[in-house]
């Protein structure tokens, strides 16, 4: 049984379906926010309006996972159009609005970054870092789902300030997708490099922890030698500081680019 869109709660039900729905849909997620950020920042809406027109974002993505820009375009509407995924989308919204959790967007299109790239690049093993709700883990353990394939690695410090009063970290993720998770409660200072040495190859890292250019930095180069040729490093608010850019130098990479706040950078080779 499929849910409606308008039982999402966006007034989006009579727009279009067609190459330009996706992103027009996903703009009326969350609209009145979105509106208004506009109306604050034109230069960036108008610069956003283009990147859609264009498929410049799309594009891109397509050249660093090897997929297609339609095929990008297509994973972009998955997690709204999953019934399952939207009832919890939906329900998890109303849970967050009756705790005044403002700062975490479960529409946002970076959570969709993170979402398209791991159904594009298919990948056996992803290793992410900040957890906090469980947001974007949620998105990402439903890729690895519709994959039917691939298994999470989360690394998390548990700091209560991310957290809802008597909630634990990823209480955000539905019971239905954790059986291709492992949480790992802890600093990733400590934690990450002994994970990555026990894991060996891995296809995706996701950076989404603590923004200073220092840790950023650590991160990245202690996940980036356990990626694949061809695996992708994302780093969430990757214009905090140069530590993005930066490391993109350092590691060579032919293609890295930041869209959305989300650094997207795809080691060399295959
Ligand atoms: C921006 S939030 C993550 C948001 C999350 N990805 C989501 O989509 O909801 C950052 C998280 O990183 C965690 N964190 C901060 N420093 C850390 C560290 N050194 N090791 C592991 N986790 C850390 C915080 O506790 C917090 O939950």
């Amino acid at each position: 049984m499929g849910v409606s869109r308008a039982r999402l709660g966006g007034p989006c039900d009579p727009l279009p379906c067609g190459k330009w729905g996706p992103a027009v849909r996903w703009f009326f997620q969350n609209a009145r926010n979105r509106l208004s950020f506009a109306v604050r920042n034109p230069g960036y809406a108008l610069r956003a309006v283009l990147r859609e027109v264009t498929l410049a974002d799309e594009r891109f993505l397509a050249s660093a996972t090897g997929a297609r820009a339609i095929e990008i375009r297509r994973y972009l509407e998955e997690p709204s159009s999953d019934p399952r995924f939207a009832r919890h989308l939906a329900e998890g919204q109303r849970t967050f609005d009756e705790l005044k959790l403002t700062s975490a967007d479960i529409y946002a299109k970076k959570v969709l970054i993170q979402y398209v790239v791991t159904r594009a690049l298919r990948p056996r093993r992803v290793v992410e870092t900040g957890v906090a709700n469980g947001v974007s883990t949620a998105y990402l353990l439903l890729a690895l789902e519709r994959n039917g394939q691939g298994h999470l690695d989360s690394i998390e410090i548990g700091d209560p300030e991310y957290l809802p009063a008597g909630r634990a970290p990823g209480w955000f993720v539905p019971e239905w997708l954790k059986g291709r998770w492992e949480m790992h409660l802890g600093d990733s200072r400590v934690l990450l490099p002994e994970l990555m040495r026990r894991l060996g190859e891995t296809d995706l890292f996701i950076h989404d922890s603590l923004h200073t250019y220092e840790h950023m930095v650590f991160e990245f180069r202690a996940a980036f030698p356990y990626l694949r040729s061809g695996g992708v490093l994302l780093a969430d608010d990757a214009l905090w500081n140069p530590a993005f850019p930066e490391f993109a130098r350092e590691s060579g990479a032919k293609l890295a680019r930041v869209i959305r706040g989300v650094g997207v950078l795809r080691k060399n080779g295959r």
